[in-house]
């Protein structure tokens, strides 16, 4: 089984990309074939910034492998480094229809915001089931708001089948149901996008201003308090075993603690977790070229595999000649 993913540098990584997508990756690695990739060029429709995105691949980089991705059990690069991607976006783009890129969600979202429209923006999914199709992928771990991609890569594939015979495996996507959209500080989806976030890598004082910053009722101390709806508490939640979250939400219908308290409780909870895998991001960060050498690695071993499938998809398509 081939589980693939891969994730933007197109920021500071947060708890939504842990639970949403890192985390699965990570434990994936005992389950199956890992291939797991910094998507820089997808990470171009949203930063114009070179010396930024430089900055953010390598720490991304840095922040993948300090949260257990194995580059001894996975394939782990740039996407960059393996340019046959490039190749077979253009050849699947003639097998995209418009409308299936007008009914993207992630799409219509960002245009509805303000983002304002350009190609590569409109063409990302196409770009995206490249990544997935010329591995063969089989599973693709993501977070809810990336399962249209999926489809769309489903759909994509099966034309070019169609057309052409059994060249590509069509993938499904996997999300993890218990985790599916991670609330950002004021309830809506944590995203960089939303500037909501609690990044994985802060200091413990930016840590406990974003965890400040998470939007509650204003219900008084002394009063017993709804966990249900709680923002704190969906957050909590995601690190706390059963009988933890029976504790706490005891805690809540106690009326003996404030918002303030289940705060300080999180933001403990969280820099506890992440412990260990600071003192590996510290290694990582003070050796570069190990970092360096892993993802060209990587590099290698995903562009075997590209090659051999570009090299089959123009043959179909009547490149070579
Ligand atoms: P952002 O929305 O901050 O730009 P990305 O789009 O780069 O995040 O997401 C990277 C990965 O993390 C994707 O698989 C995405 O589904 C997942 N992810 C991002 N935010 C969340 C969230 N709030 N809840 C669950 N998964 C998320
Ligand atoms: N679009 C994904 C995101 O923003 C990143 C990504 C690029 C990806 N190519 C991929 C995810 C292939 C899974 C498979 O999160």
């Amino acid at each position: 089984m081939k589980f693939l993913s891969g994730i933007q540098p197109s920021g500071d990584m947060h708890l939504g990309n842990y639970f949403g997508m890192m985390q699965q990756m990570v434990n994936l690695q005992a389950e199956g074939e890992l291939f797991a990739f910094i998507a820089n060029y997808h990470a171009l429709t949203s930063v114009s910034d070179g010396k930024f995105l430089k900055k953010s691949t390598l720490e991304a980089s840095i922040n993948f492998l300090s949260l257990g991705l194995d580059p001894k059990k996975s394939t782990f690069w740039v996407q960059s480094d393996v340019k046959e991607v490039l190749e077979l976006y253009w050849i699947l783009s003639n097998f995209t229809p418009m409308g299936l890129l007008e009914r993207a969600h992630s799409y219509k979202d960002k245009t509805a915001k303000g983002v304002s429209a350009n190609h590569g923006l409109f063409s990302y999914p196409v770009l995206m089931a490249s990544d997935i199709l010329i591995f063969d992928s089989n599973i693709v771990p993501v977070g809810k708001d990336q399962i249209q991609h999926v489809e769309m890569t489903r759909d994509i594939a099966i034309k070019f089948n169609n057309a052409y015979g059994e060249v590509f495996t069509i993938p499904e996507f996997r999300v993890d149901d218990n985790v599916a959209t991670v609330p950002g500080v004021d309830g809506a989806k944590m995203s960089k996008s939303y500037k909501n976030t609690i990044e994985i890598f802060s200091s413990e004082k930016q840590l406990k201003k974003a965890v400040g910053k998470i939007i509650t009722d204003s219900t008084p101390l002394e009063e017993p308090k709804e966990w249900q709806d709680c923002n704190i508490f969906k957050i909590s939640k995601l690190f706390l075993n059963e009988d933890e979250q029976e504790n706490l939400k005891d805690r809540y219908g106690s009326g003996k603690e404030g918002y303030g308290h289940f705060k300080m409780y999180l933001k403990d909870v969280i820099w506890k977790h992440f412990e260990p895998y600071r003192e590996k991001r510290e290694y990582y960060l003070n050796n570069i070229d190990i970092v360096k050498d892993i993802l060209s690695d990587g590099a290698k071993k995903a562009s075997a595999i590209a090659q051999v499938k570009i090299e089959k998809v123009r043959e179909v398509v009547g490149i070579d000649y």
